[in-house]
């Protein structure tokens, strides 16, 4: 029987050890097209199928350490188990022109990039993004707490959160405004996915403390993390803008306090010192009105909020302030639904809000809502 030669090409075909996502492969592209193009060469499916087998066993020999040049456009950056997934479809092709059809299919994904005006997801790739939820349903048990991010400021979101919505909503080098930055976790978020961002905190040493966290995170792109100490509600948006030499922000996420469930301080114009739920709904309704025009047209605003009890009534608060953003023109197009995640320390608290919930005739809050407009 004829021995295969190994493929040469793949010689510096490499798996970075330190990959942020496990299962990802860096190939050099033009020595995987060419392979694949060999593999279209071949008139039988049995000659396919070998030539198929061969890249195969190369990707399967891929241990090497990652080289300085991974992120360089002469490599492609692919999930092994996807890749694996297409080859086991050419194999398994019933004719040649099938197996032809599947490998023409698999050489466009690696040589031709399709992205949206929003985002850099390759939709010639789009099985690929396992992790970017689309669903209305978030169920996230664990906070990433890698790197700079903490749990330790009250009322801080998961970087979940900001980390899903840049991947959907931004390109790379695009710029983010979080008029309640708080401890900072969407300019972590934003700097290390290479997304410019520009906060507003209204205390200052709560901003001071954001910027170390930030300081101490790696900056892979070189991108700007920006805060600004100020009430967000009374910003001059295009002047604090020019001073970044911008016009328009890409992406504008907010999570304001949750009107007085948490004080953040005793500042008066922080939102959760609002004289009245009213109050605090206009303020969010003028907030909507004032970065309106510094949202680039076509691009979304995130709202990040929850309900709230009072005496016994459940006050729907996300739903109205949702409404207050609504009546300022920005179309709705999405209402995401995401649990609180469980913390042990709390179980015996848990304990007693069931029993309270039992005999109260109520269900305890176990979820937020993100609220995703576009400003049409
Ligand atoms: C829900 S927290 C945001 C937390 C943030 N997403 C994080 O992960 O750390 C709301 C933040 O808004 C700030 N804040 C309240 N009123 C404000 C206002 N008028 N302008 C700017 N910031 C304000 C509070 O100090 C608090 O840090």
């Amino acid at each position: 029987m004829e021995t295969q030669d190994p493929i040469p090409l793949f010689d510096e075909l490499v798996q970075p050890a330190a990959s942020p996502v496990p299962d990802l492969l860096y190939l050099p592209r033009a020595a995987l097209l060419d392979e694949l193009v060999q593999a279209l060469a071949e008139t039988t499916q049995a000659a396919v199928s070998a030539q198929i087998e061969r890249i195969r066993a190369a990707l399967d020999q891929a241990t090497t350490p990652p080289p300085a040049a991974a992120n360089s456009p002469a490599m492609i950056a692919m999930l092994r188990t996807h890749l694996h997934e297409a080859l086991d479809q050419i194999v398994a092709a019933h004719t040649t022109e099938r197996a032809h059809y599947y490998i023409e299919r698999l050489v466009k994904s690696i040589s031709e990039e399709r992205t949206s005006a929003i985002n850099d997801i390759n939709l010639n790739r789009w099985k690929e993004y396992d992790d970017i939820l689309t669903d209305s349903l978030w169920v996230i048990d664990r906070r990433d707490s890698s790197g700079a991010h903490m749990a330790d400021y009250w009322g801080n979101f998961i970087p979940q959160i900001p980390h899903q919505m840049m991947r959907r909503y931004t390109k790379l080098g695009d710029w983010v405004l979080d008029p309640f930055a708080g401890s900072g976790t969407t300019l972590i978020e934003g700097q290390r996915l290479g997304r410019n961002t520009l906060g507003i905190e209204l205390q200052a040493s709560v901003a001071a403390a954001a910027r170390q966290r930030i300081a101490s995170e790696p900056n892979p792109y070189g991108t700007q993390a920006e805060i600004v100490v100020g009430d967000s509600t009374r910003t001059d948006y295009p002047a604090l803008l020019r001073a970044y030499g911008r016009e328009t922000v890409q992406l504008v996420l907010m999570h304001p306090p949750y009107f007085d469930i948490i004080k953040f301080s005793e500042d008066p114009h922080d939102l959760s010192n609002a004289a009245s739920l009213d109050a605090f709904l206009e303020r969010m309704s003028q907030l909507a009105a004032q970065v309106q025009p510094v949202l680039e047209r076509g691009r979304y605003l995130a709202l990040v909020i929850g309900d709230k009890y009072v005496k016994g009534e459940w006050v729907p608060l996300g739903f109205q302030t949702m409404q207050a953003v609504q009546q300022q023109g920005f179309m709705l197009k999405s209402i995401v639904v995401k649990n609180f995640e469980e913390t042990t320390g709390k179980r015996t608290q848990q304990q007693l809000w069931r029993y309270r919930a039992l005999m109260g005739g109520f269900y305890i809050f176990k979820h937020e809502y993100i609220f995703v407009f576009q400003n049409v």
